[in-house]
């Protein structure tokens, strides 16, 4: 069987943006993720220097149907980020991998000659993920039993292997011999590191402040992005907190006798972040300087018992597609699903800490899930020009038992 991983040519982040990552039920509770996604897709248009007019098509991933017009929401933040009309889009999921697929699809399209520049979009409310049944449509008869399950709880299940998504990160934890202590202190540094990236204002290049708004469309109806009465503006990122592993080691651990906790795994927040993909001469036409150059993409499975380990082979089929090494690459990014699943990830591929995370990650800023992949690539390829590096690999694990990842350049490196 080939490996599901491509080298990509000629194919660039022209710009990106991101809403702020705020809790879980918090002050974007309300907001659909459609309004989410506009507001992002729109700040990255406009850090783009392209006209809206010039992006062919969007690619937008959203996991939860978290408001009524769910089917639509893809179609609706091309349409409402300003997109022609006539520019197609078109809804993807890789569940966590969702921020990486978008790009990789982009890409796809661009290469394969249907756009010259796509607008990539991930948005994601898991306030928003419904209480629902599927059984009531017909009534309900007298004395059956109600039916009405919490999405969310019930979606981090994998009904294959019988685990939840917590659970696969116990089994990499005995699996690799990765105790509670090595857990906490990974995410006490996790914690540590997203509060310096704070300080620094390297998280604040990243967001665009999410402010109460209306999104107009000539000849339709304009749709508004309501905040809670006194917040005014929300700019920074809710969850980092100081957690030293002192107090994380205080904390329940979600199952007796494991190593995950609330303060050691992915936090629940609200999301969206948006790129520009553009070909070389759309990036040239822009008149500013590219994010990155994205030069690959590759996906694999893993058994859904162990999904957390999914970045290993990704990261390992990208480096052979693009006949790299481990050595080659400055930073690494794993999506922090769970402070075991990264240790194990870690472990597996020998990684140097100093390079992998360096910014924290979703332990400490969150997991919207179909929008990190775009954060874990954004905050890669902003770090690589800080330290001016040439490739980042940014990867998730994806639930399911599935690892993706991408290969991005600093464009410092490209010129011909
Ligand atoms: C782990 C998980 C089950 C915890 O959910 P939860 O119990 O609702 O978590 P809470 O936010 O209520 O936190 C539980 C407690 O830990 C505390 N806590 C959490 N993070 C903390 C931190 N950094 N420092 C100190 N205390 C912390 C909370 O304050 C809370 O304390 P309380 O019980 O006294 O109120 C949930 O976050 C989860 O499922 N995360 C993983 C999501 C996931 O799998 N994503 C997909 C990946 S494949």
């Amino acid at each position: 069987m080939p490996e599901f991983a491509r080298p990509m040519h000629d194919t660039w982040l022209l710009a990106g943006a991101r809403t702020p990552w705020v809790d879980y039920c918090g002050a974007l509770a309300a907001v659909s993720p459609t309004d989410l996604g506009i507001h992002a897709a729109r700040a990255a248009i406009e850090r783009s220097g392209l006209p809206a007019s010039a992006i062919g098509a969007s690619v937008v991933a959203s996991m939860a149907h978290a408001d009524f017009d769910a089917y639509v929401l893809p179609r609706h933040v091309g349409l409402y980020a300003g997109l022609d009309i006539a520019a197609p889009a078109i809804g993807v999921q890789r569940i966590c991998g969702s921020g990486f697929e978008v790009l990789r699809q982009a890409a796809d399209q661009i290469a394969l000659g249907y756009a010259d520049a796509v607008l990539a979009v991930g948005t994601e409310s898991m306030s928003r993920n419904p209480i629902c049944a599927y059984t009531h449509r017909s009534g309900f008869k007298l004395g059956a039993p109600v039916e009405f399950k919490d999405f969310l709880w019930e979606a981090l299940d994998d009904p294959a292997a019988r685990v939840s998504m917590i659970q696969t990160a116990e089994n990499l934890a005995r699996q690799y011999g990765i105790r509670r202590e090595a857990v906490d202190a990974y995410a006490a540094r996790s914690f540590d590191r997203a509060l310096h990236a704070q300080s620094q204002g390297w998280l604040a290049a990243e967001i665009a402040p999410v402010t109460a708004q209306r999104f107009g469309r000539e000849g339709y109806h304009d749709r508004a992005l309501r905040l809670p009465r006194k917040v005014e503006a929300l700019a920074q990122d809710t969850h980092p907190k100081p957690s030293p592993a002192a107090v994380l080691a205080g904390l329940r651990t979600v199952y007796e006798g494991g190593v995950q906790t609330a303060g050691n795994s992915a936090a629940l927040v609200d999301g969206a972040a948006a790129m520009v993909v553009g070909n070389g001469e759309v990036m040239r036409q822009s008149g500013r300087a590219p994010l990155a150059r994205l030069a690959g993409a590759s996906a694999a499975g893993v058994p859904p018992e162990i999904m957390g380990i999914g970045p290993v082979p990704a990261i390992r089929q990208l480096l052979t597609a693009y006949g790299l090494t481990m050595a080659d690459i400055a930073l690494v990014e794993i999506n922090e699903a769970q402070g075991a699943q990264v240790l194990a990830c870690a472990q597996a591929l020998a990684l140097d800490e100093n390079r992998l995370n360096v910014n924290g990650g979703s332990i400490a800023l969150g997991h919207p899930l179909a929008a990190t992949g775009l954060r874990l690539t954004l905050t890669a390829a902003l770090e690589l020009q800080r330290r001016n590096e040439r490739y980042a690999v940014v990867s998730a694990c994806v639930g399911g038992g599935q690892g993706m990842a991408l290969l991005i350049e600093n464009p410092d490196y490209c010129k011909a």
